[in-house]
């Protein structure tokens, strides 16, 4: 990150120690792609929501925990669903000790204490559930839960959204939601970043075979975008996966046939992922060698 934008979250840092006793948010991964990265960072300065658009494993939650992370605060992860409703993201009232008490759900959480809400698949709920977020998200900064009261924003407080278009059982992001969030499409990781993601990963892999496995998946990306085969295959979550399997001892072949290959549920495609593969990556490559074990 630049120093500029170092200096600036520092800044944000100094007036927004944490104090609460939830923890600080982490991220077991880093973040690779420096582009999108400031981009990002220069959305939660401004104090706007952002909204993480892209394909599958493309790092967008990875990316959401690096921010909450980068600016010191906890996070607060909401899975979104078809079921979910308004009350679950607010709050409601429950008994407690023979009395009736509220209990904030984790929009209103993240909201009064000042985190970073990861409002992750966004699109998947029904816009009914998400009418609720609508002052919250733009210039009102608040919260109104009937029968409770109206709850101001912290002002430390950042939401951060999360969607993939193509998956089953999503939905268009309404406009009125849309129009709320600055946008950044993810792609898929490909070349040096791509390289740089598996040497962080495994530290143990040998040169030689992590080139090939990242011309492999730039392969499979290049097949995808020519329509030779569609985006099942080309899942880098699968394909570390895969090397994961390898790292345990499966060969190399059944370990690409579990993480990548069996993705694809069409006979023919299987094969010709398979035929990318073959080319690839050599028949005698062990999972031994692949890990520096000879
Ligand atoms: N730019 C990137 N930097 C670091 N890791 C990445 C990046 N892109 C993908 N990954 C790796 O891909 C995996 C998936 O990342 P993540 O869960 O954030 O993806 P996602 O975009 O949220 O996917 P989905 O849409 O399926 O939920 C992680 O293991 C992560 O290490
Ligand atoms: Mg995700």
């Amino acid at each position: 990150m630049n120093e500029h934008l170092l200096a600036q979250v520092e800044a944000y840092r100094q007036q927004y120690p944490w104090t609460g006793e939830r923890p600080l948010a982490m991220s077991r991964y880093r973040y690779y792609g420096r582009e999108v990265l400031e981009a990002a960072v220069t959305a939660m300065l401004a104090g706007e929501n952002l909204l993480l658009a892209g394909p599958k494993a493309t790092g967008k939650n990875v990316l959401a925990e690096n921010l909450a992370a980068a600016f010191g605060r906890p996070d607060w992860n909401v899975s979104f669903h078809i079921n979910m409703d308004s009350t679950y993201l607010l709050g409601t009232d429950t008994f407690r000790n023979g009395a009736v008490e509220f209990r904030p759900g984790p929009v209103y959480a993240c909201a009064e204490s000042g985190g970073f809400g990861i409002l992750d698949e966004i699109n998947m709920a029904r816009n009914e559930a998400l009418a609720v977020l609508h002052s919250l998200l733009d210039f009102r900064r608040i919260l109104d839960v009937p029968g409770y009261g109206r709850l101001r924003l912290h002002p430390a407080a950042r939401f951060i959204a999360t969607m993939n278009h193509g998956y089953a059982g999503t939905r268009e992001l309404n406009e009125a939601l849309a129009s709320r969030f600055v946008v950044l499409q993810l792609s898929s990781l490909h070349g040096d970043e791509l390289e740089r993601v598996l040497a962080a990963e495994f530290p143990e892999m040998d040169h030689k075979a992590r080139k090939d496995f990242t011309l492999l998946f730039d392969e499979l990306q290049q097949k995808c975008e020519n329509a030779e085969i569609s985006s099942k295959a080309v899942d880098l979550r699968g394909l570390l996966d895969a090397l994961h399997l390898m790292e345990l001892g499966l060969s190399v072949g059944q370990a690409l046939s579990m993480g990548v290959v069996n993705k694809c549920f069409d006979e023919d495609e299987r094969r010709m992922v398979q035929d990318v593969i073959s080319l690839r990556i050599s028949s005698k490559m062990t999972a031994a060698s692949v890990f520096d074990r000879n």
